[in-house]
């Protein structure tokens, strides 16, 4: 009998009870695939290599996936991740033990856009604040004329990172009539042209919006783009958001260009330390809005991540190559393609 292909899904996916975290994340098609079963793994972080041993794949959270975690024996053929940030994946290791690594931005490509409107809104429109005015009844109606909204109108929205989300989000943002511009080496001109937004160096994006918004991916050339230097050029009127990975962002020179009030306000879904330390000076200002590196998370984008893992764990099942493989390079090596040609013959193409 052919042995069944094993697929494990990162310890976090469940609770400390057994119930899993995110409901919506429906298993069904892995239950219902033939000769393929799946199971949890324990909490671990980094994943460790003995947890891997009997497994061909592997679904992924937010647990950390390193050199450590590759087990020997060479089974495991594909890592995807829950979601489109890697930085959590050794991809360099993975692409030399003949490892693919998949992401899911079709799952989370409209809820993160979704998210950094929430935080352009909550922002300009002081929705906390006028929240907190009116729980205090006559004495918050009298000073909500203290608290004036900006309207958007005209003004400009910059991005690091026209990529997957940063076009969503000026895709969605057409009808409100901003001004939009983006800094990305690797931008794709005739999509920002599409989208009418003007590609411009990365100071200007600090220098010109209103609201500076980041969709770049972490990197070692990311890793703190985004200090003192360049927050100093933005206009004590515009506010900073970050939804992509925290530190991407010097945040100690964010907290005090906020303490300081040299710019207006920050929304972050992300932080640089996760949770953070709960002195952090961050969690004290009322001029930030914050979220636990979840404000994305939906049904939809949920179901959307599952789908797509699903669907890429059991294409390499089958042999076929998955969709949005991060280390293409891997699909290229004779390892992959034994391990593919392995799979068919198994278990049909
Ligand atoms: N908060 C969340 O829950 C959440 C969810 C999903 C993704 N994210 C983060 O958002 C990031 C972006 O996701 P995506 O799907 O749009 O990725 P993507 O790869 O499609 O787009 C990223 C864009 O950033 C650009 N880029 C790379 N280096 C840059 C630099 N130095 N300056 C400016 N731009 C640069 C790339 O060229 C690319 O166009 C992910 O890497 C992830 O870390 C966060």
């Amino acid at each position: 009998m052919t042995a069944r292909y094993r697929v494990a899904l990162s310890g976090d996916f469940r609770k400390p009870d057994g119930s899993p975290v995110y409901p919506d994340f429906d298993l069904e098609p892995l239950r219902r695939a033939p000769d393929v079963e799946f199971a949890y793994l324990e909490p671990a972080n980094p994943v460790k290599a003995e947890q891997l041993a009997d497994f061909d794949a592997l679904i992924l959270l937010a647990h950390r996936f390193t050199r450590e975690t590759i087990h020997p024996n060479g089974r495991l053929a594909v890592v995807a991740r829950f979601g489109v940030g890697y930085d959590t994946v050794d991809v360099d290791a993975c692409t030399e033990a003949g490892i693919a690594l998949v992401i899911t931005p079709d799952g989370v490509r409209r809820p993160v856009a979704v998210s950094i409107i929430a935080l352009m809104l909550a922002l300009t429109g002081k929705l906390v604040i006028k929240d907190k005015l009116t729980r205090q009844a006559a004495a918050g109606f009298a000073r909500r004329g203290d608290h004036m909204g900006v309207g958007l109108v005209g003004r400009t929205l910059g991005s690091i990172g026209i990529g997957n989300i940063g076009a969503e989000l000026f895709r969605l943002i057409q009808p409100f009539g901003m001004r939009l511009i983006a800094h990305d080496p690797y931008a794709d001109r005739k999509l920002a042209a599409d989208l009418g937004v003007e590609l411009v160096d990365l100071e200007e994006v600090f220098r010109r919006s209103d609201i500076v918004s980041v969709s770049c991916p972490l990197t070692p050339q990311t890793r703190h783009l985004v200090n003192g230097e360049r927050l100093a050029l933005m206009k004590p009127t515009a506010y900073f958001i970050n939804t992509a990975r925290g530190p991407i962002v010097d945040q100690k020179a964010l907290t005090m260009a906020l303490q300081e009030r040299r710019i207006a306000g920050a929304g972050l879904d992300v932080l640089e330390q996760e949770p953070p330390d709960p002195d952090d000076p961050i969690l004290q200002l009322d001029n930030v809005i914050l979220a636990p590196h979840a404000l994305c998370w939906t049904d939809q984008c949920f179901a959307g991540n599952g789908a797509a893992d699903i669907r890429a764990v059991l294409d390499v099942q089958h042999g076929r190559e998955p969709n949005l493989v991060v280390n293409k390079a891997v699909l290229q090596t004779e390892r992959w393609r034994r391990r593919m040609s392995d799979f068919r013959a198994r278990f049909g193409a």
